[in-house]
């Protein structure tokens, strides 16, 4: 526990933030004495009084302007703050007209849905029209009325928000809530003084997009979900739960610290009651605090420190969660009840053999990943954050680094539940009360993950990074991780001053692009853990194998890079030959809107990706596969369509962790080849039409093979699933998939149709994508065009159960129609 000072009131909790635990002055933070562990600790019987809502449905939007008082609602025009209830006052005025106010739910992201612009500024963001040259699109208004109680009064209510982009102003019933600048860390509101109880209120949110904070595509609006918390005046404070443990002897004793604020001027008699309860759903520990008096407007600090005895680990193959428990009873009346899922297991990085997860080494196998998928752009619903941590999985990936910026709170959950470890970064660094605030709001909401093992402070910072003034940022900013986390060591991905500056603050050399003389730091750093913050930047575009400059495309065969970078079978080689590093995070899993390296328009993303931007595969995922996962591997490529080029001699790879791997054209061998560790292999083909066939053995057997077929003509559309089932909640998410195939059922690696969508019964259609880097095509219409022979369809469930069918079409090819369950399910308790 750490005592507060003044210095952390300043610097580490502002009190709009999540996580504020702003003492009221002359108040002190006091610590429970005397728990009790006892297993049979009667509990109050009174209903918890915490609720949280989710408040994503029923919202309206419309874009304001940024240069124009006139188009922007009347903002700016110079009286906003003059008098309390005036903020923004015409959209927030109870019978504002909102009917050309658009209806959406969250969550949103305008950008997604402007069309595409040659405007060599919108490099970054995918050359979409955001930005100060673009004031008629880059202003979002978002407008939701809702009701509460009368009953309500008394409680501490609160609005929180886990992400909008950007610099959002926001107001209640007129009322000025404030001001949030990060695109990307949670924030919150206290309402419980300006809200109207017993009637309508109405919030306004205006979200400013005409700054950037990154150089890669970021969306914007209320892109993340927005949540009403209501609470009884004493309550567990925001992100106050913190839950560590220890792990020795076949026991693990489990620490919890919790955060209690009294935000009201009674002074109850209070206990907090701690229950850990482990994945078999059994009860396995229980503690209480002495009843002790907790004084109106203060806050308490409690430590309890919890056995469990042969407690299931945490680990990348069993993601075993335990759930805590914390109840809160005033005057012997339970008030609040909250629970915080945890994982128990031990992490540890080491000079001389990297990273170990429950005393084995692991080897870190990661993907830096930004945060937008094709057909929503930066808007995931969380079902979207598990398919790609699914994806990532299947290709043998156990590491994400959540480049550049504080993620959503769900790809953590995602995580946890996948078995998935998580550098978490930051956006900003700097030691500034803003860029902390933001750091410390991450660390406060993200320190119970036990996919979380390290945090990084930064990326890339040139300016600062190998300064003095850089060391002591970084000193700034990794005191306060040890504050608030004492159990976890922090990085920062340097490309670069290796050595100098922060390198000696940070716990973890962290190494971007630098190969060479790693090896030497090593030697000058002997006591120093290091990893491969960032590696790779292979660039690649799925199913093409020759380059395309007009259209902007890359072969996929491992071999295209720009100057700083490397291919995936360069930078893994090296990693896996030294054993002192802790593996790497390869730029990047997915492909991500703009930075379309080495291009520019038409090109409008990037092509880093092992992935496309929907989440299908290149060839050198299969690469990654055979050497970072366990099962067997044979992936042969290019496809064999080359009409035109019989005789000519064709580029064959194959990925394979087998032991030999003979290839066949046409029944005939055309040789056979000894696979090298953590390499590939090569042929030289003639192309002559027919079958192109790969048999990978083992011991003498052949225990794979993997066929390229020359196709027919496109004849029909298939569609496959991510699952067969989803949840009527109104949220859950099914993938479709769009195969185009000939009159054999072989996908056409090279058709390009138009498919329309057709989606009806209890799902809609939300999103479109292809993967094709230099599409322009929109993500919210109902046609995409395949890119060689694939695109995607998400389709979201509505609240009623029954079947969706899905219909896709095109020209001249046999329809696809696929069946989803919507399974009746009870949605999150929402704001109606
Ligand atoms: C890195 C940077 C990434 C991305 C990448 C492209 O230097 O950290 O954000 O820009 O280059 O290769």
């Amino acid at each position: 526990m750490h005592e507060l000072t003044r210095r952390d009131l300043v610097k580490g909790s502002l009190a709009a933030s999540i996580g504020a635990w702003v003492l009221p002055p002359g108040t002190a933070a006091s610590r429970g004495e005397g728990d009790a562990a006892d297993a049979a600790i009667p509990e109050a019987p009174d209903a918890a009084s915490r609720e949280r809502l989710l408040l994503d449905f029923n919202w309206r939007f419309h874009l304001g302007h940024a240069d124009d008082p006139a188009r922007d609602f009347g903002y700016g025009g110079g009286e906003e703050f003059a008098k309390t209830g005036e903020f923004m006052s015409t959209p927030s005025k109870a019978d504002f007209d909102v009917s050309d106010w658009r209806a959406v739910n969250l969550p949103h992201d305008w950008v997604v849905e402007l069309p595409f612009e040659n405007d060599p500024a919108l490099y970054n963001q995918g050359f979409k029209p955001v930005g100060r040259g673009h004031p008629a699109t880059s202003i979002g208004w978002y407008r939701r009325v809702f009701e509460i109680p009368a009953t309500d009064h008394g409680r501490r209510l609160s609005l929180e928000f886990d992400g909008v982009f950007r610099d959002c102003l926001v107001a209640l019933n007129g009322i000025y809530l404030g001001r949030n600048l990060s695109g990307y860390a949670p924030f919150r509101f206290d309402i419980s003084e300006v809200a109207n109880y017993g009637g309508n209120n109405v919030l306004v949110v205006r979200a400013d997009a005409t700054e950037h904070e990154g150089w890669f595509y970021e969306g914007a609006g209320i892109y993340r979900h927005v949540w009403l918390v209501k609470t009884d005046p004493v309550h567990v404070a925001p992100g106050g739960v913190f839950v560590s443990s220890e792990v020795s002897g076949g026991a693990a004793t489990v620490t919890v610290q919790t955060q209690v604020e009294n935000e009201g001027d009674a002074a109850p008699v209070t206990r907090i009651i701690s229950t850990i309860t482990g994945p078999s759903g059994k009860v396995v520990a229980r503690a209480a605090t002495q009843p002790a008096r907790h004084a109106g407007w203060s806050g308490r600090e409690y430590t309890q420190r919890l056995a469990v005895r042969n407690p299931a680990l945490w680990s990348l193959e069993h993601a075993q969660l335990y759930r805590l428990t914390t109840i809160i009873e005033a005057n012997g009346a339970e008030v609040d009840r909250l629970d915080t899922p945890f994982g128990i297991r031990t992490i540890r990085f080491d000079a001389d053999h990297g990273f170990f997860l429950n005393g084995e080494r692991v080897e870190l196998k990661g993907t830096c990943n930004h945060q937008d998928h094709a057909g929503v752009g930066s808007a995931l619903p969380d079902r979207l954050q598990a398919y790609r941590v699914e994806r990532l999985k299947g290709m043998g990936c156990n590491a994400y680094r959540t480049s550049h910026n504080p993620p959503t709170a769900e790809l953590l959950d995602a995580c946890d539940r996948l078995g998935m470890l998580v550098l978490d970064e930051t956006r900003m660094m700097s030691s500034t009360d803003e860029a902390l605030s933001q750091f410390g709001r991450l660390i406060r909401r993200d320190r119970n993950h036990p996919c979380v093992i390290a945090w990084s402070i930064g990326n890339e910072e040139w300016r600062v990074q190998g300064s003095e003034r850089g060391a002591l940022i970084a000193a700034d900013m990794k005191r306060l991780a040890r504050q608030l986390d004492p159990t976890r060591l922090v990085t920062e991905a340097m490309n670069g001053d290796w050595g100098k500056g922060l390198s000696d603050v940070v716990d973890i050399q962290g190494f971007n692009y630098f190969q060479g003389d790693i090896d030497a730091y090593h030697r000058g750093h002997p006591r120093q853990p290091t990893m491969g913050t960032e590696t790779a930047s292979a660039v690649s575009t799925r199913g093409i194998y020759e380059k395309d400059e007009a259209r902007g495309y890359l072969s996929a065969y491992d071999l295209n890079f720009p100057p700083w970078a490397s291919t995936a079978e360069r930078w893994w080689t090296y990693f896996d030959q030294r054993a002192f590093l802790a593996g790497g995070f390869a730029w990047t899993g997915f492909d991500y809107r703009g930075e379309p390296t080495p291009y520019k328009w038409p090109c409008i993303s990037s092509h880093f990706g092992i992935m496309d931007t929907c989440g299908f595969p290149k060839d050198t995922y299969y690469y990654y596969q055979a050497w970072w996962g366990d099962a067997p591997v044979l992936h042969l490529f290019p496809h064999w369509d080359w009409p035109g080029k019989e005789g000519q001699a064709i580029e064959v790879w194959c990925h394979s962790n087998l032991e030999r791997v003979e290839l066949f054209l046409n029944g005939q061998s055309v040789g056979a080849q000894d696979v090298q560790k953590d390499t590939h292999l090569m042929w030289k083909v003639p192309y002559a039409a027919g079958v192109l066939e790969a048999r990978g053995s083992k011991g003498g057997q052949v225990v794979l093979t993997a066929k390229r077929e020359t196709t027919g003509a496109p004849a029909r559309i298939r569609l496959v699933a991510d699952r067969p089932r989803v949840a009527a909640d109104g949220e859950d998410v099914a993938v479709v998939e769009v195969r185009v195939v000939d009159a054999a059922g072989r996908l056409v690696p090279v058709a390009d149709d138009e498919i329309t969508f057709h989606v009806t019964g209890s799902g809609k259609l939300i999103g479109v994508g292809n993967g094709d880097p230099s599409s322009h095509e929109s993500d919210k219409g109902d046609a995409r065009r395949a890119f060689n022979g694939l695109c995607l369809g998400l389709v979201q469930a509505t609240r009623t159960a029954g079947e969706i069918q899905v219909e896709a079409t095109a020209p001249g090819l046999a329809s696809g129609r696929l069946s989803i369950t919507c399974e009746a399910a009870t949605p999150r308790a929402a704001v109606p």
